[in-house]
């Protein structure tokens, strides 16, 4: 009997061999990337719809969002106008830090703004220094969020200006529908 395989019978063997093992592997792994999906409620949370159309000139409500407060701003004309007018060449982080805009957007107003709605400034409510909450309200230097743990100071479109936090405060995805619902994640 000749027991030498031809070479496409091997080639053949070789790969009904690799493939049987390809589905052993993924039979294997499946169960386990099954349990890692987030659970219904987990995932509810993920995204939170809020009303904002009743929201004040000058107040800001703070809503909790994966386990972080986020602050909706309702900005003053004021606080719009300081914003537009600081230099960006002033501010120690110059990105936008904002999903909803270019990467690499700078940290102008407009690309930290509600787009199409800059009265309504929504933020993150975490200092990006080492994670208080910081205080609103016109507090600390710049009129707009002040952490009193290190004493960092955000302007009126929460950009660090003064103090250890290294970064803007973090905007988070977000979409304004035309009757002001807000929609973030
Ligand atoms: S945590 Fe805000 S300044 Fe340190």
């Amino acid at each position: 009997m000749d027991e030498t395989i031809p070479n496409e019978r091997r080639d053949f063997l070789y790969f009904a061999t690799s493939g049987a093992g390809a589905i052993a592997v993924s039979a294997a792994v499946w169960p386990l990337i099954n349990q890692m999906n987030p659970s219904a409620d987990v995932l509810a949370l993920s995204t939170i719809r809020v009303d904002i159309s009743t929201l004040k000139v000058g107040s800001q409500l703070t809503v909790k969002w994966r386990g972080k407060p986020v602050f909706i701003r309702f900005r003053t004309p004021e606080e719009i106008e300081t914003a537009k007018a600081d230099n960006l060449e002033n501010l120690p982080d110059q990105i936008a830090r904002n999903p909803n805009v270019k990467d690499d957007a700078l940290a102008t107003d407009d690309n930290r703004a509600v787009a199409g709605q800059e009265q309504f400034l929504v933020m993150i409510g975490v200092c990006t220094h080492l994670g208080c909450v910081p205080i609103g309200d016109g507090a600390g230097d710049f009129g707009g969020w002040f952490c009193p743990c290190h004493g960092s100071h955000y302007d009126t479109a929460g950009r660090i200006r003064k103090g250890p936090a290294p970064e803007n405060l973090h905007i988070p995805e977000m979409l304004l529908s035309d009757d002001l619902v807000l929609t973030i994640g």
